[in-house]
């Protein structure tokens, strides 16, 4: 079992997401005695959409002074600024690096300004999280690992599917053999694509990176590293409408289909897609269905609503075949804590579940599905990662 600083990696991660349930509830005092030496001076680039998300956290969060936001559109970074009461505010990265300084950036842009931002964040000496993906290729994303490591410097990219309580109690069961020799799974995410932005739609955006991504990383983290992908995808609405750039041509993926194997025989199959009928919209807390399911010889598991927001597992075994509902309290969980939590280990020395490494392998899996889809072939993969995540 790990150990960091005398706290198994699970405890850690159970004392990060309660603190963050208190950040997020306001109730600092319920961890003053845990105050920390010092906050970490953190810069946000990006204040669009997801900022609303994570701003609320990072502001309160008791590990972290957010000290600049950035926003290449300068009255958006004015506005959240005001709102979250920062005290600066720039428009380019240039401007942010050379004003007030901080120590860790949090990068929220659009999904194709991540590599080169992060590598001009690294290059500056700032510790990095990044929203999904992390860079645009492995190669890329393996020489930004590189970068931070030669610069001792840390490096996260979301999501944080594996730190929620339901994903433990999955990989536990599946630890303790429960399923028995495990065999299949399935997992999907769709809705019918945002309506904000055209990065979403453009080269390098698609609803692989956008959503598949969360189910890649929860299945990837339960059923080990993939060894080869083979998937199809497609464009179902050629043209949409979105509000940053009026009517646009959609020119990647916003249909998936990916098969994983994972070795041992274990095969699995995570679908995405932008044209998916979604009475919930974005509201993750009203998904009730399962939208990941893994079956063995002796057992069948489902998680309730998304791995993104899990409201519980439904588990039946061979010894009680009858369902029922365990992990329930999503004990402080909340998707955009990642950064938080992140800076929670810059200040105290702790570790996350969430490695570069997961989400570099993640990332090579969603190219080398568009590859095996072009190509008509499955693809070999290179990159893993430490597993198992949970120990
Ligand atoms: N919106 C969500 O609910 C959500 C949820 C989870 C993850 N994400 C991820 O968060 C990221 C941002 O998504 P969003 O929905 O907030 O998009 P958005 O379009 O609402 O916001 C992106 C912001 O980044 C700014 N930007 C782009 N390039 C920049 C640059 N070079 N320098 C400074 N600012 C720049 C844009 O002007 C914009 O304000 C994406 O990776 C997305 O996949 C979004």
């Amino acid at each position: 079992m790990n150990t960091t600083s005398g706290l198994t990696r699970r405890d850690f991660t159970k004392t990060t997401l309660l603190a963050g349930a208190a950040v997020a509830s306001g109730a600092l005092t319920a961890f003053a005695a845990d105050a920390p030496a010092r906050r970490i001076r953190t810069g946000v680039i990006g204040c669009g959409s997801v900022s609303n998300a994570y701003l609320p956290n990072l502001t309160k969060s008791p590990f972290v002074e957010v000290v600049s936001l950035c926003d290449i559109k300068p009255e958006r970074a004015k506005r959240q600024a005001e709102r979250f009461k920062i005290p600066h505010h720039y428009p380019n990265i240039d401007a942010m690096l050379a004003g007030a300084p901080f120590e860790f950036l949090v990068d929220l842009t659009d999904m194709q300004q991540h590599e080169h931002i992060n590598r001009r964040a690294l290059e500056a000496g700032k510790h990095v999280w990044s929203e999904k993906p992390i860079a645009n290729s492995l190669a890329a994303g393996r020489k930004l690992l590189q970068l931070a490591q030669q610069k001792n410097l840390r490096l996260w990219g979301a999501p944080i599917t594996v730190q929620s309580p339901q994903f433990a109690f999955m990989a536990k069961q599946l630890a303790a053999g429960k399923l028995g020799r495990v065999a299949a799974a399935h997992a999907d995410y769709g809705h019918e694509g945002p309506n904000w932005s055209a990065f979403f739609y453009e080269k390098g955006g698609g609803s692989m990176p956008d959503l598949a991504v969360y189910n890649l990383t929860s299945l990837t983290g339960l059923l080990g590293p993939a060894k080869s992908v083979t998937a199809m995808v497609s464009i179902v609405t050629p043209e949409r409408t979105v509000g940053d750039k009026g009517k646009i041509k959609v020119t990647e993926e916003d249909n998936a289909m990916v098969l994983l194997d994972h070795g041992q025989g274990i095969i699995s199959h995570v679908q995405s897609g932008f044209n998916y009928f979604n009475p919930h919209g974005h509201d993750g807390s009203k998904e009730t269905r399962h939208t990941i399911s893994i079956v063995g010889s002796k057992g069948f598991m489902g998680l309730v609503g998304y791995d993104w927001a899990p409201l519980g597992v439904d588990l039946a075994t061979k010894d009680a075949p009858e369902i029922k509902r365990y992990a329930t309290d999503p004990e402080g969980y909340s998707w955009p804590l990642g950064a938080a939590m992140a800076a929670e280990c810059l200040a105290t020395g702790k570790e996350l579940l969430v490695t570069p490494e997961h989400a570099l392998h993640v990332l090579e899996i969603i190219t080398a599905a568009r590859e095996s889809s072009a190509k008509g072939r499955r693809i070999q993969l290179q990159s893993t990662f430490k597993w198992p995540v949970v120990s």
